[in-house]
């Protein structure tokens, strides 16, 4: 037992997030780029983020910056910010662009920080969004809407998550989305958690998209993949607009 809280001692991950997907970088890389599905979900989500060309956009939990080329393709000069707390995903991120020669003719960077606490200043942000990353955050809710204060009102918020269907033709398949997110998940996390890492994503996901919603005026929202995929977008609105 845990000498200060008397809990159990696995009550904690046996590694943190950035170490997990430090250590993972480059696995992680490889099904981000190329693994089932994804394109058509990393273009749905740079679809309706809808940037304009020439803005700046920030992506939190950029992972190894796999919608980066989809993003791009909608800011032309733009410039794209890629935002994420583990080292290792950064170094693997940075590498590609530098084989690439930078990306084209957009302005980029990959900075390390936390999604939570955004390290920019609000100053020329005009859109930003999150991949697969709410779902990780303890207070995903309170996060988006801080987002939606780092763009500002007439800035652009997307969010693109997984979690368990609801349809019924495909929630056979909730068994084996439980087990992906326990595989995707630092060793431990499920012992850490009083309910099980999905039900705990679910939950996330689902309070993190009712705030982009309750943040912006013209929401859009759409599932994919048998409803397991979750896209949601929108114009922050005005304090007065959302009161
Ligand atoms: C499942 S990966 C998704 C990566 C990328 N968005 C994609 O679409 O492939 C989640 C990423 O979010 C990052 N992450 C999780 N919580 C974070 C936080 N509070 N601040 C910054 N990055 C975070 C992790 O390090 C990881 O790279």
């Amino acid at each position: 037992m845990s000498p200060r809280f008397g809990l159990p001692e696995f009550a904690t991950p046996r590694l943190s997030a950035p170490e997990f997907y430090t250590r993972l970088a480059r696995a992680y890389d490889a099904l981000a780029r190329r693994g089932p599905f994804v394109a058509t979900l990393r273009r749905a989500l740079a679809d309706a983020l809808d940037p304009e060309p020439g803005a700046t956009v920030v992506e939190f939990g950029c992972g190894t910056g796999a919608n980066r080329p989809y993003i791009e393709e909608r800011i032309g000069g733009g410039t794209y910010v890629g935002v994420d707390f583990a080292p290792g995903v950064l170094r693997v991120a940075r590498e590609r662009d530098r084989e690439l020669g930078g990306t084209g003719d957009s302005r980029g960077a990959y900075v390390r920080g936390d999604a939570t606490r955004p390290p920019l200043c609000a100053d020329g942000v005009d859109a930003c969004c999150g991949a697969f990353v709410v779902g990780m955050l303890p207070d995903p809710a309170r996060t988006v809407r801080e987002w939606g204060d780092l763009v500002g009102p007439g800035g652009r918020i997307a969010l693109l998550d997984l979690a368990r269907t609801t349809r019924p033709g495909w929630r056979a398949l909730n068994p084996a989305f439980d087990l992906f997110v326990r595989a995707g998940s630092p060793p431990g996390t499920a012992r850490s958690l009083a309910r099980s890492p999905a039900t705990v994503q679910d939950e996330r996901v689902a309070a993190a998209h009712r705030a982009l919603r309750e943040t912006c005026a013209d929401v859009e929202y759409r599932t994919l993949l048998g409803g397991f995929a979750r896209v949601s977008a929108g114009t922050v609105a005005s304090p007065s607009a959302v009161e």
